[in-house]
């Protein structure tokens, strides 16, 4: 019998501490990706039939679900089941009052299946605040809705460590693990912790329900922006929980949100542009977009010719290009990028990258290439300078 595991988000933010975890106690490690590396298998769980050549001769799965809906999970648990015997899955906390949403879901699917399952529900993820990094970085406020609201954030890696112990140890099949940071903090205290850390101080700016709302509508359905805005206003006057649950698994207790920050202060600290650069291009080269796209101010500019040439547009703020930036590639199935650089100077950095792509209403795959110059101030990339060129005809 094998004891390969599998480790599904092997690239995210939990995943890559449980590759690390995995490997410290020297299991037989298999990482997922949709961008085939070095040491890592090609899958896609949207394509459910991309899994078997990851899943062979796997015993165990790391499993994340980084969808709003559940929709695909009967599919890919289905594959998963005819390969593996054990699952641990990054569910939420939420699940424990409502098992309708997309992990109550997800949890129900693997239910289903033959395999034996760990489920962790963590609260919410001190990775999240990220979102504000741009502009504690550029020294801008810190825009939130309900600054009161008290979250029990988790570290990633407490979330990793207890998922290392399910994935290896016996004893934890059928156990669902409510896991949370050591304290409640409301969000405006989360956001001075960052600055104090990052040596920036932090002004909070309330938004609306209304404001917020709208800002998540650019990747959010109305049910998950619904939903989440009023677990965060319940938050406000009942504190999100706080259990002891990866203290009694790992020995230790959760680690805080001031080491958290401690860990990722060079995401809040406002870097020069060289560095802003490298750590651009690491994140478009780990296939993390969403990633890079954190490394931009919040009111960036972008200059580029129209699609027909000619004539340069000029784009202003993330939403405006996040929402142009979906438009253009609706019809394009990307294969895969190359990135070359940065080239830096001074306050700027080039970067060239050529898109391996298949327009998908004329089935025609081609590369398209397309240079861009970026500025950066305060840590942040204030503007974006793209050309692009054609693929040579002939
Ligand atoms: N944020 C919260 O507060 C919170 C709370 C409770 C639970 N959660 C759960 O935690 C999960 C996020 O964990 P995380 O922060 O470690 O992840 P993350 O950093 O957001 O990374 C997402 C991972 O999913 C992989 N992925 C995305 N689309 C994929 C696809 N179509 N096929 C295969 N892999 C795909 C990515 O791999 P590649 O890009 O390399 O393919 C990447 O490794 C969410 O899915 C959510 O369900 C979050």
């Amino acid at each position: 019998m094998t004891n390969k595991i599998l480790v599904v988000g092997a690239t995210g933010n939990i995943g890559r501490h449980v590759v690390t975890g995995l490997r410290e106690r020297g299991a037989d490690v298999r990482t997922l990706s949709r961008f085939a590396g070095a040491d890592t298998v090609a899958g896609d769980l949207t394509r459910p039939e991309t899994l078997h050549t990851a899943l062979s001769g796997v015993d165990s799965v790391f499993l994340l679900w980084p969808f709003l809906t559940a929709d695909g999970a009967p599919a890919v648990l289905d594959v998963v089941a005819q390969h593996a015997r054990r699952v641990v899955y990054v569910s939420a906390l939420s699940v424990q009052d409502d098992e309708s949403g997309v992990w109550g879901q997800v949890e129900a699917a693997i239910r289903h299946t033959s395999l034996e399952w760990t489920f962790l529900r963590p609260g919410g993820f001190a990775t999240n605040t990220l979102e504000w990094a741009g502009a504690i970085r550029a020294g801008q406020p810190v825009r939130m809705p309900y600054p009161k609201a008290a979250r029990s954030l988790i570290h990633e890696r407490d979330i990793a460590e207890v998922a290392v112990l399910a994935l290896t140890e016996d004893g934890h099949t059928g156990r669902a693990y409510p896991l949370t940071g050591p304290g409640a903090l409301t969000q405006a205290e989360q956001a001075r912790i960052l600055g104090e850390v990052a040596g920036r101080p932090a002004v909070v700016e309330e938004l609306t329900a209304e404001e917020a709302r709208a800002g998540m509508l650019a990747w959010a359905d109305e049910a998950f922006a619904d939903g989440a805005l009023a677990y965060w206003r319940s938050l406000v006057d009942i504190p999100e929980p706080v259990t002891t649950t990866v203290a009694e698994l790992t020995g230790h207790p959760a680690r805080t949100f001031t080491q958290w920050a401690q860990d990722h202060v060079d995401d809040f600290r406002a870097l020069p542009a060289a560095e802003v650069g490298e750590r651009y291009v690491a994140a478009f080269r780990a296939g993390r977009k969403d990633q890079a796209v954190r490394w931009m101010a919040q009111d960036v500019v972008r200059v580029a010719p129209l699609e027909n040439g000619g004539k340069h547009v000029e784009l202003r703020g993330l939403a405006e290009i996040m929402a142009n930036a979906e438009r253009l590639t609706r019809d394009t199935e990307i294969h895969a990028v190359a990135v070359d650089g940065p080239y830096v100077h001074g306050d700027r950095f080039a970067v060239r990258f050529s898109f391996d792509e298949t327009h998908t209403p004329s089935g025609q795959r081609s590369t398209m290439t397309k240079f861009c110059l970026y500025t950066v101030a305060d840590g942040a990339i204030i503007r974006e300078e793209v050309s692009y060129f054609d693929p040579p005809t002939g």
